[in-house]
């Protein structure tokens, strides 16, 4: 059985799909009687070198050439951006033809609107390749678990990040360098700052909580902070309490709404998110039916994320020769969105000091005025050198940021060097 498709995009995803459909396409029609026909395949620039080769009039520059072409039955986005993708994927959905794409930043925008149009139009819109690179997430939320009561998601969602901090915590890399390496390896995005500021990782957090908890949450929503500020001597410290430094996506559904959050976070070495090393990405999913489910592998990279996109692919065909009228991956229902202050967390704060007597009242007495408890204190160095590290145990959010805030304005404290939520109780040094 034929079926057309058209590719927006030729790059790191784009490479390897194309890989896998044209040098190892009689594979792909034995294992699934399909025979995928790549009709076009639309690029920025029509010059560059490409790592298939493909007939010339397959490439174009133009991506509604991709989306009009009568013989394009499927159209697959993997160009990236919101604009034009998102309203390339409107196009298609518009003119009947099933939509895969791996576009995180455009799902966790537009995909409430998008996954609408698909269903007006009765086809498919499968984004398995947005969350988490190769690793079946998506369709394990919304078909698996789809008439479960899921209360919480929680896992490392961005290859990137997740390179960098292991390659500075296990071999002393310069941020920069490991972030080099990872662009070159293909993890990162087109604009890295994408990942490193945790905006990949929060659009993914989006799409997680709204399939997780039925209720649409946009990308914006989501209470985010990087990795830029995270230095050599808090991966030291965190490795001497026991712990390391992970960047989580933390989605949690209570009685009292949703909160969606993307920070890095002090996580226990035994916690097994703390195992998690490269690219690799890992997801817990929570419910009392079935406790606790990790899916782990990829998260990132041209051939783990084409092999996401391909299943896709071939679900879509099939939908398609079958002739179903396909529904949506959930119905979305009102719900309550809660902001980020309303979160509870435990920190871990290094306060550059000055070195004299009466300094710890003073930094005692401002968590004191915004009850905030404190867990454990410790001093780092002396005299110019000094440093106070302090774990509180779990508080607010707007109590713990009140403090860090305060904090900044005693006169004896030089510098709040760094302020990073801890995923359970916290560390108690031995001193
Ligand atoms: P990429 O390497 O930057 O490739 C983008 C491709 O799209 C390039 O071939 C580019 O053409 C083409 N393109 C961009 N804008 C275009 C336009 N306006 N018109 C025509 N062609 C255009 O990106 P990627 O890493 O493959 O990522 C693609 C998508 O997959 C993104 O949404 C990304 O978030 C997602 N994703 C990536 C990974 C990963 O590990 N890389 C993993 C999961 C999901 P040229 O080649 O001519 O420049
Ligand atoms: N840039 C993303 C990452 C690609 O590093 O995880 C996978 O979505």
């Amino acid at each position: 059985m034929r079926v057309g498709i058209g590719i927006l995009g030729f790059g790191t995803v784009g490479g390897a799909l194309l890989h896998k459909l044209v040098n190892e396409g009689s594979s792909v029609s034995t294992k699934t009687g399909l025979e995928i026909d790549v009709v076009r395949v639309a690029v920025r620039d029509l010059d560059k070198t490409r790592s298939v080769s493909l007939p010339a009039d397959v490439l174009t520059e133009d991506p509604m050439e991709v989306v009009n072409h009568p013989d394009v039955q499927l159209v697959v986005e993997i160009m990236g951006g919101e604009d034009p993708a998102g309203d390339l994927v409107a196009a298609a959905l518009r003119a009947g033809k099933p939509v895969v794409t791996a576009n995180k930043a455009l799902i966790s925008s537009r995909g409430k609107e998008l996954i609408a149009l698909a269903e007006k139009s009765g086809v498919p819109l499968l984004f398995e390749a947005a969350v988490a690179g190769g690793i079946p997430i998506i369709r394990p939320l919304s078909e698996t678990l789809a008439g479960e009561q899921i209360d919480r998601v929680l896992g490392i969602v961005n290859g990137t990040t997740n390179y960098i901090l292991t390659k500075m915590a296990e071999e002393g890399a310069e941020y920069k360098a490991a972030l080099a390496e990872a662009q070159e390896l293909g993890y990162a995005e087109a604009d890295p700052t994408a990942d490193v500021s945790g905006a990949d990782a929060a659009a993914k957090a989006a799409i997680l909580a709204s399939l997780a908890f039925g209720t649409w949450v946009a990308g914006d929503r989501v209470y985010t902070e990087g990795i830029e500020r995270i230095d050599a001597t808090d991966l030291r410290i965190a490795g001497e309490l026991g712990y390391v430094i992970k960047l989580l996506a933390v989605a949690e559904n209570s009685e009292a709404g949703i909160n969606v959050r993307v920070h890095p976070t002090f996580v226990p070495a035994d916690h097994p998110l703390a195992v998690i090393r490269g690219a690799t990405n890992a997801v817990f999913v929570e419910g009392p039916s079935f406790d606790q489910l990790l899916f782990a592998g990829p998260g990132a990279g041209g051939a783990p994320t084409a092999t996401a996109v391909l299943g896709d692919v071939v679900d879509a065909a099939r939908e398609l020769l079958a002739g179903a009228q396909v529904a949506p991956p959930i119905r979305f229902q009102p719900g309550r969105v809660l902001d980020f202050e309303s979160a509870s967390t435990t920190w871990y704060l290094r306060l550059e000091v000055v070195d004299r007597p009466g300094v710890l009242a003073q930094v005692a007495g401002v968590f004191g005025d915004n009850e905030v408890s404190i867990k454990s204190v410790w001093q780092e160095g002396e005299d110019d050198g000094a440093t106070l590290l302090l774990v509180t145990h779990a508080h607010n959010e707007g109590r713990q940021r009140a403090t860090a805030q305060a904090l900044r304005s005693l006169d004896v404290v030089n510098n709040v060097a760094a302020v990073i939520r801890v995923e359970g109780a916290g560390p108690t040094p031995n001193l």
